[in-house]
């Protein structure tokens, strides 16, 4: 049987990982600056998390939603700890897609409204409804245009209120910190201005947190930089360190109702116990506040980068914007220099998304990596 092609791959098997490097089968070594997409939060195979999920498995991987599984209400406990959020509620799925999902249809049973609004350049998901608030035509069946949503710029106050007066919405969903989008951010301004707005108009304002939750930006939330507090907050990547597992965490203005939401999957025992391990990590060796420093040293040494259009992000979530599309320049870093790197919307940014356990050498090596693969490039352009 053939698999379903909709991958373009890179020619890299990895058979091992440990921490920030990648090992494939000739046992060549790979400096991961992008963590798979930002899921690798606490680092490949880290022994705090391989020895809890392997005790785990040997007594009890998994039962279903309908038993009693204490594990849940420690991992509820320990995101509130950690986020400072302890009065919202944990509802438990298995991916990102599937938090927004349930974070719109949420938005929608308490408002009892069905539109939404989102941003240019957003990325929530490929199913039903997160497709549909992806600013991103291409991977929008017609199916999912079923769905009512109407685009907005960020920073645009006045369309946001002018749209949101209409009383038709039940969500406003943003990302605090653009992932698939190429790093842009709303002002400080339109975020207060979104979570004003929507109490004003009876909106719901949803976070997701879904790549930049999880200490990845300095705060455990990216919005969090900001005091608001939306209604509902998505996360999933970072969250299990490769283990598939999301959730949205719930303001307790929204009441759950039995059978208002559900999965067979969400917040089995092995998933919460991946999670509860990749918190026990973040604490224990204080990884929000080391995201912050090496975010700065990142920026710092980005500076020495000549030809740089722009450095985007905070903490571990960056991008470099060059005045040229950069597939090239990721080619060489990865064939020639064994660095992982990420692309986004923006063909110019090269997007930087490591283990949050990542140190100041392996940023070092990059930027030598970089600095040689762009003279080579411009070698070739003479
Ligand atoms: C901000 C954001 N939301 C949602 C998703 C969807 O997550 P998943 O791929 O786990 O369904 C992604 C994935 O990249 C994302 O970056």
């Amino acid at each position: 049987m053939k698999l379903f092609d909709v991958y373009p791959l890179y020619n890299v098997t990895p058979v091992r990982a440990k921490d920030v490097y990648i090992y494939d089968e000739n046992e060549t070594e790979y400096l991961d600056l992008y963590g798979g997409h930002a899921v690798i939060s606490i680092g490949h195979s880290h022994p705090h998390y391989v020895k809890k999920i392997k005790t785990q498995l040997e007594q009890l991987g998994f039962y279903s939603n309908a038993i009693q599984n204490p594990l849940q209400q420690r991992l509820a406990d320990a995101i509130g700890e950690q986020s400072c959020l302890h009065n919202y509620e944990l509802f438990l799925c298995s991916t990102g897609a599937e938090a927004i999902e349930n974070a719109l249809k949420l938005a929608s049973f308490h408002t009892q409204r069905k539109k939404v609004i989102a941003f240019h350049k957003s990325f929530h998901g490929r199913t039903s409804a997160a497709v549909a608030v992806t600013d991103s035509p291409s991977i929008n069946a017609p199916l999912n245009q079923q769905q009512e949503v109407t685009f907005l710029p960020f920073n645009d106050i006045e369309a946001l209120t002018n749209t949101l007066k209409t009383k038709d919405y039940c969500a406003v969903i943003f990302e605090a910190i653009q992932g698939v989008g190429g790093l842009d951010q709303p002002s400080d301004d339109f975020v207060f201005a979104m979570e004003s707005l929507c109490k004003k108009y009876g909106s719901c304002l949803i976070a997701d947190e879904v790549q930049s939750g999880f200490s990845r930006t300095g705060t455990f939330f990216a919005y969090q930089k900001n005091k608001i507090s939306p209604h509902i907050i998505t996360m999933a990547k970072g969250m299990g360190n490769g283990f598939p597992i999301g959730g949205i965490l719930v303001h307790p203005e929204i009441k759950s109702k039995h059978g208002m939401l559900g999965t067979t999957f969400g917040g089995n025992h092995l998933a919460c116990c991946a999670s509860l391990a990749v918190l026990d990590v973040l604490k224990e060796e204080n990884i929000q506040e080391r995201t912050i420093a090496l975010g700065h040293y990142f920026k710092e040494k980005a500076q020495e980068i000549p030809g740089l259009k722009n450095i985007k992000g905070r903490g571990l979530m960056l991008g470099l914007e060059f005045d040229f599309e950069v597939a090239t320049l990721r080619k060489e870093l990865i064939y020639t220099h064994h660095i992982f790197t990420g692309g986004s919307g923006n063909k110019n940014l090269i997007r930087i998304l490591p283990p949050l356990t990542v140190k100041e050498k392996h940023f070092d090596l990059f930027f030598e990596a970089l600095k040689s693969a762009l003279n080579k490039i411009r070698e070739y352009q003479v």
